[in-house]
C-alpha cells in the first residue's frame, strides 16, 4: 500500500452524542439525564442547556439523508440511557423505537451504525441513588444493555460501552454538571469498569457482535528532558490513559496508578470477586474505539502548582495533586478554545495503544472547535477545518503504513451540535445548524465546505489527500 493510502472498506464515518444533538429531552417518555438539569436562559447559565440541542430527535430523517449525500460509510452516535431506561426497571418502548427507526435509515443508506451504550448522560433517577458510586450502578447499567443488545444486536454490529471514561472521571463536574468528589468518581470507575467487562460477556455470549470501550487516550509529553519532568510525564499518562485500558485489556488495574490514588487516598473500594470479573477472558473487548482530540505537556509542579487541586475540561487536566503540572508546548498552536493542534501526537497516540494491546483501532471522535456564523452568502466557509482534518489524515495514512490496524475514523462531529461545557459557540460539525446560544432560530441545516470537502475525501478513499 502507497504512503496516503487508506485500506479498502475504511470506515468513514462521522460522530455524535445523543445529550448533545437529539433534544426532546422529556419526550415520549424520556426521563432527565444529568445533562438536562440546567435551564436555559443567560440568567441561569453562561451556556445553552441540552433541551432542544440540534433537534435531531424531530430532524433523523434530514440528518441521515444530509450524512447519506455526503457518503458516510459509518454513523457513530450514542442511545439515550434516560430515554430508554427512564425509572429503574422500566423500559420504554417508544424510546427504542425512536432507534429502531434511526438505524434501519442508516441500513437503507449503506451506512454502518457504530453505537455508543452509554456517553455521559446517566438517568437522573441514577444519580439520585449516588449515580456510578453507587455499586447497583453496575447491574443497572448490565440490564440497560441487555435490553439494547437483545434488541438491536441483528442490525447493529459494532458496540461501545462507555464513552470517555476517562473523561467522566477526572473532569467529572465539567462533564456532569453534578458536583462530584474525586474519591466518588474513582470508585464509579471501578464500577464502570466492572460493567463493561459483564456487558462485554455478555455481547460474546449472545451475539456475534463486536465490541470495545471508547476512551479519550492521548499523547503526554514531558516539557524538558529532566527525568523529574519524564516521571510527571508517566505519572499522568497511567492516570489519564492506561488505567482505563488495562482492566479491560490486561483484566488488571494499572499500579502505577493505583499507587498514585493510594498515595492521595483516592483509592477506591474493591469487594470480594470484582478482581477475578476482570480477568475473565470473555470480557476481553475485540477493538479500542479512541476518541483524540489534542495532546498534554507536563512538567514536575513546583510549589504554587501544589496548590491547585481542580480540573479543567476533557483535555485539559489542570489537578496536579503534586505529581505533575501542565505546561505549554512552544511547539504547538492551539485552536481558538486553547487545545493544542497535534496531528503527530496523533500518530503517537495511535503507536502508543496499538503497542500496548494489539487489538483493531476505530477513532469514533477527532475534530477542531471554532466560533463560526453564516456568511452573506448563507455559507460556512471553513478552511481551517479542511486543513485540521487533512493534517490529521495526512498522519493517520502514515501510522496506517506503519502497520498499525485502524479501521475507521468518525470524527466530531457530523452536524454542529451543543459543546459539553462551551454550549453552541463552540461547533464542529461539517453541517452548520442555524441556532445561537440562546435563540434557537430556524434550526435550519447548512452544508460548510468542509461537507464537500469530505465528500470528495471519502468518495477516492483518502487518496486525494
Ligand atoms: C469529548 C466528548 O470529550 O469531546 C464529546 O466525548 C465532546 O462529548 C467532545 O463534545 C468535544 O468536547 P467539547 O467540550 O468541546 O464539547
Amino acid at each position: 500500500m502507497n504512503k496516503n493510502k487508506f485500506p479498502d472498506n475504511f470506515y468513514w464515518g462521522a460522530s455524535t452524542s445523543a445529550y448533545q444533538c437529539e433534544g426532546g429531552w422529556n419526550e415520549d417518555g424520556k426521563t432527565p439525564g444529568i445533562n438536562d438539569i440546567i435551564e436555559n436562559t443567560p440568567q441561569n447559565s453562561e451556556i445553552s442547556d441540552f433541551k432542544i440541542a440540534s433537534d435531531h430527535y424531530h430532524r433523523w430523517k434530514e440528518d441521515v439523508a444530509l450524512m447519506a449525500e455526503m457518503g458516510l460509510k459509518m454513523y457513530r452516535f450514542s442511545i439515550s440511557w434516560p430515554r430508554i431506561n427512564p425509572a429503574q426497571g422500566v423500559y420504554n418502548e417508544k424510546g427504542l423505537k425512536f432507534y429502531d427507526d434511526l438505524i434501519d435509515e442508516l441500513k437503507k443508506n449503506n451506512i454502518e451504525p457504530l453505537v455508543t451504550m452509554f456517553h455521559f448522560d446517566t438517568p437522573i433517577w441514577l444519580q439520585d441513588m449516588g449515580g456510578w458510586a453507587n455499586r447497583i450502578a453496575i447491574d443497572e447499567y448490565y440490564k440497560y444493555c441487555e435490553v439494547l443488545l437483545k434488541r438491536y444486536s441483528k442490525k447493529v454490529k459494532y458496540w461501545q460501552t462507555i464513552n470517555e471514561q476517562n473523561m467522566y472521571v477526572l473532569a467529572a463536574a465539567v462533564i456532569s454538571k453534578t458536583p462530584t468528589q474525586a474519591k466518588d468518581a474513582w470508585q464509579g470507575n471501578h464500577h464502570m469498569n466492572l460493567g463493561q467487562v459483564k456487558v462485554i460477556k455478555l455481547c460474546h455470549q449472545i451475539t456475534d457482535c463486536k465490541i470495545g470501550p471508547a476512551p479519550n487516550i492521548s499523547a503526554v509529553y514531558h516539557e524538558t528532558s529532566n527525568p523529574e519532568d519524564k516521571i510527571a510525564a508517566q505519572t499522568l499518562d497511567a492516570i489519564r490513559n492506561w488505567m482505563f485500558l488495562d482492566p479491560l485489556c490486561y483484566g488488571r488495574y494499572n499500579s502505577l496508578a493505583v499507587n498514585y490514588l493510594k498515595s492521595k487516598d483516592l483509592m477506591f473500594k474493591i469487594e470480594k470477586g470484582d478482581l477475578e470479573l476482570l480477568k475473565d477472558p470473555m470480557s476481553r473487548p475485540d477493538f479500542i474505539a479512541n476518541n483524540y482530540y489534542c495532546s498534554t505537556t507536563v512538567r514536575k509542579p513546583n510549589d504554587e502548582d501544589l496548590k491547585i487541586e481542580k480540573t479543567g475540561d476533557q483535555h485539559n487536566i489542570k489537578s496536579s495533586f503534586g505529581a505533575f503540572a501542565q505546561t505549554k508546548n512552544k511547539f504547538l498552536k492551539t485552536t481558538q478554545f486553547g487545545w493544542e493542534i497535534d496531528p503527530i501526537g496523533f500518530r503517537i497516540t495511535l503507536r502508543d495503544v496499538w503497542d500496548r494491546y494489539h487489538l483493531p483501532i476505530v477513532i469514533t471522535e477527532c475534530g477542531i472547535g471554532c466560533r463560526e456564523k453564516l456568511d452573506k452568502d448563507g455559507k460556512i466557509h471553513d478552511q481551517y477545518r479542511i486543513d485540521f482534518y487533512e493534517s490529521y489524515l495526512k498522519e493517520l495514512a502514515i501510522t496506517i503504513n506503519e502497520g498499525v490496524e485502524v479501521f475507521g475514523f468518525n470524527p466530531w462531529s457530523c452536524f454542529d451540535l451543543v459543546s459539553t461545557h462551551e454550549g453552541m459557540e463552540k461547533r464542529y460539525g461539517f453541517i452548520y445548524v442555524d441556532r445561537g446560544e440562546f435563540d434557537l432560530r430556524t434550526l435550519n441545516r447548512y452544508k460548510k465546505d468542509s461537507f464537500f470537502w469530505y465528500k470528495e475525501l471519502i468518495k477516492n478513499n483518502g487518496s486525494n489527500l
